[in-house]
């Protein structure tokens, strides 16, 4: 079967697992549709004859070739935004088990051991941390930073872990020698700007994620003069408001797109309302800059910020990148999105992405797409990758 047919099977396979009526995905931590997708990756690995295990962190991994030093490492996630695409995630997942498949097929015998991993809740869906597995692994947060964080139901990640444990996972890390993730492109780059399907990436934005609060005073929708009213949530829409211009100003990239509003009733005025904001911008300066205009309008309003991470520019390894760039002929891009690969890469191990064309740039949205033809030749470079990474 053609490599696209064969891409095309495995996401036949875990279609069905959280699909929305209107072709996205809601795929959270801890939900059933979690436990199938980690079920899946599971049967995959061992399917092929890899061996499967999980970190300390909570991980999957899938090994091929001999021991566990330096490894050569690919993978993604499984999880996704409320109501994402089929592919950020879980493409880098399937294309690099089938990475194995080429390579076994090629008769290439690694010299260094060669594993899968689906890094867990890279999105944040449910926990507002992006990219947990890939941090708790590397311990830039620890067990204790996480169990206090909520979900928007008010339930704590340790209420939801029940008995399980995770932690940092030093051996883990220590084992990964070169990581080299596989992504849809979440931008018009490539679509636009030059005609090549791949590309490999250089860089990460830095980029942050804030929680807001604003109160007001909760008071009867039917009975309450507009003049007397405290309302939380129309402050909220004057504050949302200065952020976009505070994002204008600074030519950066700031986004609220949660918002908790209390009682969260049609016929109370809101007495509080939780913003979450999601900023990103080139240079840490640019990034400086908007977060402080944000912090000044936020003040005037007599609200609250507070950060729940800040993830600095990641530059992916020059030479790695500049190799891989040259070998098989890639253009280089940086993106705005975050991924568990910067995480890995700032903990200091080499690593680097392979971006797939995406036709209209749209991602986390059930209209993101790529042609599986693309998909499929990152299938081969990943493949020319790996085998080049470890028989060099
Ligand atoms: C994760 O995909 C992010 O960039 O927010
Ligand atoms: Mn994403
Ligand atoms: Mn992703
Ligand atoms: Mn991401």
């Amino acid at each position: 079967m053609a490599l696209a047919d064969r891409l095309a099977a495995l996401f036949a396979e875990i279609d069905e697992i959280g699909k929305t009526p209107d072709g996205g995905y809601r795929r959270f931590a801890f939900s059933d549709e979690d436990a199938a997708l980690r079920a899946f990756f599971r049967t995959q690995v061992e399917a092929r004859g890899m061996t499967y295990e999980e970190d300390a962190a909570g991980n999957q991994w899938g090994w091929y070739g001999e021991g566990r030093a330096d490894a050569v490492v690919t993978g993604s996630h499984l999880d996704s935004v409320p109501d994402g695409g089929a592919f950020d995630g879980p493409l880098g997942v399937l294309s690099a088990l089938l990475a194995i498949d080429e390579l076994k097929e090629r008769g290439i015998t690694p010299r260094r051991p060669i594993a899968v991993v689906n890094f867990t809740e890279e999105e944040g869906g449910r926990f507002p941390l992006a990219c947990r597995g890939s941090r708790l692994l590397t311990g830039v947060v620890g067990a204790d930073d996480l169990d206090q964080l909520t979900d928007s139901d008010g339930i704590t990640f340790a209420e939801a872990r029940g008995a399980a444990t995770f932690a940092p996972d030093p051996q883990a890390l220590e084992r990964i020698g070169h990581y080299v993730e596989l992504h849809v492109e979440q931008g018009r780059n490539l679509a636009t700007m030059s005609d090549a399907p791949l590309a490999v990436a250089d860089a990460i934005w830095p980029h942050g994620r804030w929680r807001i609060t604003i109160d007001g005073v909760a008071d009867h929708a039917g009975t309450t003069r507009l003049v007397d009213r405290d309302d939380a949530l129309l402050k909220a829409a004057h504050l949302i408001i200065a952020i976009r211009e505070a994002a204008e100003a600074t030519g950066t990239l700031a986004t609220v797109g949660k918002l908790d509003v209390e009682p969260g009733a049609i016929n109370a005025i809101p007495s509080r309302v939780t913003l979450f904001l999601d900023a990103r911008a080139p240079e840490v300066c640019d990034l400086d800059a908007v977060i402080g205009k944000i912090s000044s309008a936020v003040d005037e309003r007599g609200a609250a910020m507070e950060r729940i991470s800040l993830t600095p520019a990641t530059h992916f390894d020059t030479d790695l990148v500049a190799d891989i760039a040259e070998r098989f002929s890639l253009p280089v891009l940086g993106t705005g999105a975050g991924h568990d690969a910067g995480i890995i890469a700032d903990a200091g191990v080499p690593a680097t992405m392979l971006f797939v064309r995406n036709p209209t740039g749209t991602s986390h949205s059930p209209h993101e797409s790529a042609e599986l033809t693309d998909c499929a030749h990152g299938i081969e470079v990943l493949t020319d990758v790996l085998a080049y990474l470890a028989t060099e």
